[in-house]
């Protein structure tokens, strides 16, 4: 059929466009303390909504398997160099449909089925993708996990060499989704190097703050580092590969393609290109230094009304709280927080149950906040609203404590607008 003069969504699709716009005004009306999220700028949007995306490709570029792919090939090689130059790597993979893939193609370049890995416990802050046993990368690899010392919340990396030596694995991973410190890559690719293991570095919560210099680089010290667009680089759905080498340049590529991808998300490519040449930017890195202070003082605030963090603070955009001195599970946290129209996710703390039912673990961040513009001042006031709300929650009068949350809240919102 030919479209001559195609009708507005909500003419053509009412349902979706209704949702489009309900979502719209839901990131306007509360405040986003889901760590992995952010606000991409009109750019990124722009490029996500282009033509663009109707291109079919294979392959890299200068190489594909299809014509007409002139314009793409400027999209993708301008991503790849804005990736080098950003993070100081020697190759850089933009083409990952998400963080996932991005792992699954380090494993299939780096290991084979059956091979050991090592890697962050999920209680602990790990990820999935990375020989979780619901994950293909648990049932495909011999997984093991580390976790972090019981005391302090940190990564003790005596315990992991320790592990390391004992299990002798093929890879060892650092990075997860939950884990608020800094990681001491040198220390851990020391530990690989030790037993022959490679080793992998997923940075996807802390690739913005990497960005900006508000976050130690693992580029100089892993073999590959992963890391996902979106969350602190505040870009578009996806994922990128880097590495300080072009050592494993070939297999990664067709790691990607064809190993477990097919054809490149074109619009999404000029999207992450976007993202990436805003990040090269000075006020980018601002923003990234201003992510890391923003959590800081709203731990600090947290901590100041007798709230457990896990770890006592921050390095990063992200905090775990610990809700079992106040008998409260993440699920109840979370719904409190709703109440006053704040977003966030329940999520284990170390040691914690298996279950997602029964975590007592709230995880917070606040690039997305940051990005609205909210400062140090502002999280003083979401810090008191989010410890009156945990504190109604304890006490059985979350109706009553509602009322008042909203209201600062939804001042919060109209004064920075999403
Ligand atoms: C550390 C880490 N790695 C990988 C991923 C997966 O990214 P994706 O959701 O794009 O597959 C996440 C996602 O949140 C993550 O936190």
């Amino acid at each position: 059929m030919n479209i001559q003069s195609p009708p507005t969504l909500a003419e053509s699709d009412p349902l979706i466009a209704g949702a489009l716009a309900d979502e719209k005004a839901r990131q306007q009306n509360q405040i986003e303390l889901i760590a992995s999220e952010n606000i991409v700028s009109p750019g990124v949007l722009e490029a996500l909504g282009h033509e663009m995306t109707n291109k079919t490709l294979e392959g890299y570029p200068g190489n594909r398997f299809h014509g007409g792919g002139q314009f793409v090939d400027v999209v993708e090689q301008a991503a790849i160099d804005r990736a080098k130059e950003l993070f100081g790597a020697a190759y850089a993979n933009v083409q990952p449909h998400s963080g996932t893939q991005a792992n699954q193609a380090v494993f299939f370049t780096l290991v084979k089925p059956g091979d050991r890995i090592l890697s962050l416990d999920l209680a602990a802050g790990g990820h999935l993708s990375h020989g979780a046993k619901p994950n293909l990368s648990g049932r495909w690899f011999d997984a093991h996990t580390y976790t972090v010392d019981r005391d302090t919340g940190l990564m003790n990396y005596e315990a992991i060499a320790a592990q390391a030596e004992e299990i002798r694995p093929q890879l060892l991973i650092a990075g997860g989704s939950a884990y608020p410190r800094k990681i001491d890559f040198a220390r851990m690719a020391k530990i690989a190097e030790k037993v022959g293991a490679r080793f992998l570095v997923d940075m996807a919560h802390y690739a913005g703050l990497v960005a900006a210099g508000a976050y130690p680089s693992p580029v100089p010290h892993a073999d590959i580092v992963t890391c996902t667009t979106t969350k602190t680089l505040r870009g578009p759905r996806g994922g990128l590969i880097l590495s300080r080498s072009d050592e494993f340049a070939r297999k990664l590529q067709t790691a990607i393609f064809p190993g477990v991808q097919g054809s490149l998300h074109s619009n999404v490519l000029a999207a992450k290109a976007v993202c990436l040449g805003e990040a090269l930017r000075s006020e980018f890195k601002a923003y990234g230094h201003q992510v890391v202070a923003n959590a800081r003082r709203l731990a600090e605030v947290l901590m100041a009304r007798g709230i457990k963090i896990v770890s006592g603070g921050t390095d990063t955009h992200m905090l775990l709280l610990d809700l079992s001195p106040l008998g409260l599970l993440g699920s109840d946290a979370e719904t409190a927080l709703a109440a006053a129209n704040i977003t966030s996710n329940k999520n284990p703390v170390p040691f914690d149950a298996l279950r997602p039912s029964e975590w007592v673990g709230l995880r917070l961040g606040v690039a997305a906040a940051t990005t609205r513009g909210l400062g140090e001042a502002e999280m003083e006031v979401l810090g008191a609203v989010i410890a009156d709300m945990l504190e109604a929650a304890a006490a059985g009068v979350l109706e009553e404590a509602a009322g008042a949350a909203r209201k600062k809240v939804g001042a919060l919102c109209e004064r920075f607008p999403a």
